[in-house]
């Protein structure tokens, strides 16, 4: 058996341009485009690149975007004047303060300070608490770009067991509050797990959110079961791998997601469609999306 693939650029692209013409429509009725302020603190060249990306994306659908680079240096005090500004603009709809924070920043802290209704991450604990609560409102990008591209393969969630390697708080933690959302049984392993093999060789559906590549092989992987790598890596040799072994895995999966390709561009693509949302504030709590609970 060999797997198919799941075409995350393609399922991407379809929905930037659903939230281009929707940002059409709006301007129709006589209102703004959507306003994203971007906010990068240091130099850390990934950060870098996925910004860039989020910029052009804004770009590419009509969303405004604001851009904040902000060097190394820039203090915490500094940071919270920011957020505390933007919180207060209503020219701002969405506010993006890319990660990792240089060490001398609290994260969590400056998280918790964006105003929960800008808050197009969905990191900040209201969102995650609505999303642990059922009721979920913004969602972090990352988890429901992976719920968005099960969906397109038409995934069925019930019965089956989901199993997410890594607990992070942008993807792996999320991730189980989107899965177990969807109805499915799930285990969330972490660096304490031991003998990841038996856990991902149980797996109906499995998420990869490491960032170590290679790490999950591909003989562990269960014949028919829908592979989504979600780690990515850059080797010396400058080349990009995923966490999955892909030539073994390809061979028993029934789907699987490429690196690049895969699940990346669908981070960028939510956060669109949640700065979309953010700026429709009086449909927030009537979105679609937010009925996908078989509970
Ligand atoms: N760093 C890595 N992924 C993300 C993300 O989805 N959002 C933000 N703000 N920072 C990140």
């Amino acid at each position: 058996m060999s797997a198919r693939l799941i075409d995350g650029k393609a399922v991407a692209k379809k929905i930037l341009g659903e939230i281009r013409e929707s940002i059409f429509a709006r301007s129709q009725q006589g209102l703004r485009p959507p306003a994203l302020a971007v906010i990068l603190v240091g130099d850390d060249p990934a950060s870098h690149i996925y910004v860039r990306n989020k910029r052009q994306a804004c770009e590419e659908t009509g969303i405004q975007s604001i851009y904040h680079p902000l060097s190394q240096n820039t203090t915490e005090e500094e940071l919270i004047a920011l957020i505390q500004k933007l919180n207060a603009s209503p020219d701002i709809d969405g506010i993006l303060l890319q990660l990792p924070l240089p060490a001398h920043i609290d994260s969590n802290k400056l998280l918790e300070l964006i105003d929960p209704a800008k808050d197009v991450d969905g990191f900040h604990p209201y969102n995650l608490g609505r999303l642990a609560q059922r009721h979920p409102l913004l969602r972090p990008c990352t988890p429901f770009g992976v719920i968005t591209l099960l969906n397109s393969i038409q995934e069925t969630y019930k019965n089956r067991h989901a199993v997410i390697i890594g607990a992070s708080n942008i993807v792996g933690r999320p991730m189980l509050l989107e899965l177990l959302l969807a109805g499915s049984t799930v285990t969330l392993c972490h660096r304490f797990t031991k003998d990841l093999s038996q856990y991902v060789s149980q797996a109906d559906i499995v998420v990869s959110a490491v960032g170590q590549p290679g790490i999950i092989k591909g003989a562990w992987i269960k014949p028919g079961a829908t592979v989504i790598d979600v780690g990515i890596s850059r080797l010396p040799d400058d080349s990009i791998k995923g966490d999955v072994e892909f030539e073994s895995a390809f061979e028993k999966a029934a789907w699987i997601t490429p690196v690049p390709g895969g699940v990346g561009p669908m981070t960028t693509a939510i956060l669109m469609k949640n700065t979309l949302i953010a700026a429709s504030h009086f449909s927030l709590h009537y979105s679609d999306d937010n009925k996908t609970s078989p509970y």
